[in-house]
């Protein structure tokens, strides 16, 4: 839906009353402020759904359904969003023309044109005067100028219009410049999508250009460290591998692909001689993205980031690669924090030689059952021993099967037959207890996520609250609640007040965050919102991030030889302790 007929079903969502609507469906029971009935989404037998006429909203207790008027009806009469609009608006006497949407491929070409007219502004500010001190950030992170020139990588001004001016200036209407993601409009006011930063090119699999990732670079705080375009026309997030274009072809030559979390890393790689690469831009991974891989017919090497979220999404996107009967290997790099930096450390060969020494995603498993586990204790032992085996049983592979019950039983001491017995026992389901441990760790993070969740949800209620989110945090660490938090900032601009039933209308046809916004108000939406309360849990979460950041430095100091740097760390790390108590 485009943003332009929003504003026409935010006045029909602001017409209709949920509680009539859905009342017109089925019976309702007021109880207290909100109104009760049996949910229609599932085999429900007591009243689940509570419809809040305050917040226009519904929500089930007990499957989780979660929406608007709009979404109401759309689920309830099994139609489109769109066509659920209409028949809201028929309810309401309202007169409601559906507009079309789809826009053909040729019309593209003008959108193409324009991105191409950005790419070389921003190239060319990179090297004039008010580039030098972008390009020493770049020379200084040892980006030289033949990889600048590879990966189109330009710069922005600090200015809030100078592209804007420049585009305008050649003819193009602010609407289409807004439609690519090139220029924001605020209040009615247009400014530059992208300045004071770095940026970069993406590129859609075909190697056009579609949209930019744009960095900061002279140490600023409080602002996100990259900006990107949102979906647009030209450009979806889920469908792009960075650097797709130039490494496929090298990745059939090699029969491998290497696939790494963040740009940065792509390019690092790319410089030295490793061209069979494509990032991810985060660490979730699209079945889009997969089908991209497949469509390569080579293995995939996962060689994600060295945390915990790069560890667990190893193991998730491994899965899921696997699933899709793509061949993959992983890597783990140690001491550094990504392969950027793994690399500027250590030196490409080093990089090389941990390729080279790529585990097999059945190794890497093993390996991780090992975690958190203390194998001298004859408890862990087994445990981790039938861990092993109900993974293996899952496996075909008579050879695997073979060496790796030969392996326990060496290094555990058991009987082969006994582990053979076992195996045989154990009918393959489908979830390992791999997944099953993920899930735990998930758990583990809750009241973490679940503070995170709490504040994006103040957010969807009102524009304080989102300032409040602006000043005091910023952004999020997970990339999904980044982007929830970043479409609920770009939401309120172009909008100018915000509410979570519009908000719903807003992402209901946004894939990649649609369910996680309706989990949170879910969750949420019988919460008391209040300024003070929404502190709390900022609280909460800025302690945590700091403690993570405080951890991440030590780990760095630790691994670090020169003295210089080594001191650097400390004063950095006293800073951050000073601000956590
Ligand atoms: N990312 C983002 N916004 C942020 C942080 C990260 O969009 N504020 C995305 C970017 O696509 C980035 C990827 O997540 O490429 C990985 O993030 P991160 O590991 O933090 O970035 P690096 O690749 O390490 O970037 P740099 O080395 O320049 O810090
Ligand atoms: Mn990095």
């Amino acid at each position: 839906m485009a943003l332009s007929n929003e504003n026409d079903i935010n006045a029909i969502r602001s017409k209709a009353d949920i509680v009539s609507i859905i009342g017109s469906y089925i019976p309702l029971t007021q109880r207290g402020k909100n109104y009760v009935c049996v949910c229609p989404f599932h085999d429900d037998h007591s009243p689940s759904m509570s419809v809040s006429p305050e917040k226009q909203i519904y929500k089930c207790f007990a499957c989780g359904k979660t929406g608007n008027v709009f979404t109401f009806v759309s689920d309830y009469e099994d139609v489109s969003f769109i066509d659920a609009v209409a028949i809201v608006a028929e309810k309401c006497g309202i007169d409601f023309k559906k507009t079309a949407t789809k826009k053909s491929n040729s019309l593209n070409r003008r959108e193409y044109e324009i991105m191409t007219l950005a790419q070389k502004f921003f190239q060319n500010n990179l090297r004039t005067d008010v580039g030098s001190v972008a390009l020493k950030y770049l020379n200084d992170r040892g980006f030289d100028d033949v990889t600048i020139k590879e990966f189109g990588i330009g710069l922005s001004l600090d200015s809030n219009d100078s592209l804007l001016k420049l585009l305008t200036k050649k003819g193009y209407d602010e609407k289409t410049l807004v439609d690519i993601g090139l220029v924001n409009s605020v209040n009615g006011n247009f400014y530059d999508m992208f300045s004071r930063r770095i940026t970069f090119p993406l590129w859609d699999k075909d190697g056009n250009i579609v949209g930019f990732s744009a960095r900061v670079y002279r140490g600023e705080k409080n602002v996100s460290k990259y900006m990107n375009s949102r979906d647009s026309i030209l450009f979806k997030k889920g469908e792009t591998l960075y650097n797709y274009h130039n490494a496929k072809d090298i990745a059939k030559r090699e029969k491998k692909i290497i696939l790494v979390e963040g740009f940065m890393d792509a390019i690092r790689l790319s410089l030295s001689g490793v061209k069979n690469v494509v990032a991810l831009q985060g660490t979730a991974m699209t079945k889009e993205q997969i089908e991209l891989l497949k469509k390569l017919r080579v293995e995939v090497i996962l060689c994600l980031d060295n945390d915990n979220a790069g560890l667990i999404a190893t193991l998730n996107n491994g899965k899921e690669l696997e699933d899709n009967n793509i061949p993959i290997a992983v890597v783990r790099l140690s001491g550094e924090k990504d392969p950027d930096e793994y690399i500027v450390a250590n030196g490409k060969d080093a990089f090389i030689d941990n390729l080279n020494h790529a585990l097999s995603y059945f190794e890497f498993k093993m390996n991780y059952l090992k975690q958190n586990r203390d194998l001298e204790r004859i408890e862990d032992q087994s445990e981790y021993i039938k861990e092993v085996l109900s993974n293996l049983a899952m496996k075909d592979d008579l050879i695997l099967r073979e060496v790796t019950l030969n392996k326990l039983s060496k290094d555990y001491n058991v009987d082969i037959s006994i582990l053979k017995t076992q195996l045989d026992n154990i009918k393959p389901v489908k979830k390992t207890i791999v997944v099953e441990e993920i899930e735990q760790k998930k758990e583990k993070k809750d009241s973490f996520m679940k503070s995170i969740e709490k504040i994006l949800y103040f957010m969807m209620n009102g524009k304080e609250y989102v300032k409040k989110y602006q000043k005091k945090i910023g952004f999020f660490p997970d990339e999904i609640y980044r982007e929830i938090a970043n479409e609920i900032v770009y939401y309120l601009d172009v909008n100018k007040s915000i509410t979570v039933a519009d908000f719903i209308t807003y992402v209901s046809e946004k894939d990649s965050i649609r369910d996680k916004v309706m989990e949170i108000v879910n969750e949420s939406a019988n919460d008391e919102v209040s300024l003070d309360i929404m502190d709390d849990y900022i609280q909460a979460i800025l302690k945590v991030m700091t403690k993570n950041e405080i951890k991440r430095l030590k780990l760095l100091m630790k691994n670090e030889l020169d003295v210089d740097k080594k001191m650097k760390l400390a004063i950095q790390i006293a800073e951050l302790k000073k601000e956590d108590v």
